[in-house]
């Protein structure tokens, strides 16, 4: 099976940091040799070694035709994995990390003819860099910013600057579900070529999945790169079987099927973990699948699964691994 994590190939300099939100620290790197970095599209992410050696994916929020520097924007996750924590604590400028090429799972859709781009929180950060490519572009595109408070809100100014004022739409709830922003009332219309992109916490997220079931199929695409811990465990253990290998594993309540899987010395491909980048798609063979994820549509339930984050119902569920 293949390795899931690329090469490092890049050595990146911190040549400034900066605090732009509550918890929220920007970073902006050049090549160590100065040279050129890869070309990216707005949505990529870099992938890099973190000083305490955690791997951990970032999207980039700088304007993606930049060749000479990359900026992510990382929250302080106190209860995460630590990858964040030893990012903002131990990397100063002058430090130095390595990275892998930018990959993107996120791009804008190329048929669009106008984006509403949905970010709540820290997602705003490929939301931005799809913005500015919007704008560079002359693309029509729609901004909605989600926020507990403008304390909360990275970026404020750059969104408010005069050309893309016009785009942004910023909603504050204060942190109370009540106060939330109406998607449902929002997303009621359809309107002909418009694609969303949405980046936010799993809450934010699964309302405009909820508002937007009636939208044309892969017309609503989601990320969640760090924005919020997926759901890996559940009530109940269950068990895989593998069609193809052959074999069965146990899945207990505290780990995803992926991580039993690789356990039990089965690899599988996978990229965010988090339900939304569509690598760990497997198909479902017998069982019923308790899914969780941001990628498949209803009418595909019944023949797939992502086994980063989704369950199972049943007590059996039965792959074509
Ligand atoms: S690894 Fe991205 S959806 Fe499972």
């Amino acid at each position: 099976m293949a390795d899931p994590t690329p090469a490092l190939s890049l050595s990146l300099l911190v040549t400034a940091r900066q605090t732009v939100a509550e918890g929220i620290v920007l970073f902006k790197f050049q090549a160590r040799d100065g040279g050129a970095l890869p070309l990216v599209s707005a949505g990529a992410h870099l992938l890099l070694r973190t000083p305490s050696g955690l791997l951990r994916r970032y999207s980039l929020c700088n304007d993606p035709a930049e060749r000479h520097r990359y900026q992510v924007a990382i929250k302080r996750e106190p209860h995460g994995g630590g990858g964040s924590i030893s990012m903002i604590d131990a990397l100063q400028v002058g430090g130095h990390v390595t990275a892998a090429a930018p990959e993107n799972y996120f791009a804008l859709a190329p048929g669009a003819t106008r984006h509403l781009l949905i970010a709540g929180g820290i997602g705003i950060t490929p939301v931005l860099a799809m913005a500015r490519q919007c704008l560079a572009a002359g693309t029509p595109f729609t901004v909605i910013y989600c926020a507990r408070g403008p304390e909360q809100a990275a970026f404020l100014d750059v969104l408010g600057e005069t050309a893309m004022a016009p785009h942004i739409c910023t909603h504050f709830d204060g942190g109370d579900p009540a106060r939330a922003f109406d998607f449902a009332a929002d997303l009621k219309d359809v309107p002909a070529g418009t694609h969303i992109a949405c980046c936010g916490p799993r809450p934010l997220m699964q309302a405009v999945r909820d508002a937007t079931r009636h939208w044309p199929k892969d017309s609503v695409h989601f990320e969640d790169f760090g924005t919020s811990a997926p759901p890996a465990g559940g009530e109940g253990a269950f068990t895989v079987h593998l069609a193809r290998s052959g074999g069965s594993v146990v899945v207990p309540h505290d780990l995803s099927i992926l991580e039993a899987l690789r356990r039990a010395g089965v690899s599988a491909p996978c990229s965010c973990e988090a339900g939304t980048c569509g690598e760990c798609r497997v198909g479902l063979l017998g069982g019923q699948a308790d899914h969780r994820d941001f990628v498949l549509n209803d009418d595909e339930h019944d023949t797939a699964i992502m086994i980063c984050v989704s369950r199972a119902h049943s007590l059996e569920l039965t792959l074509d691994v």
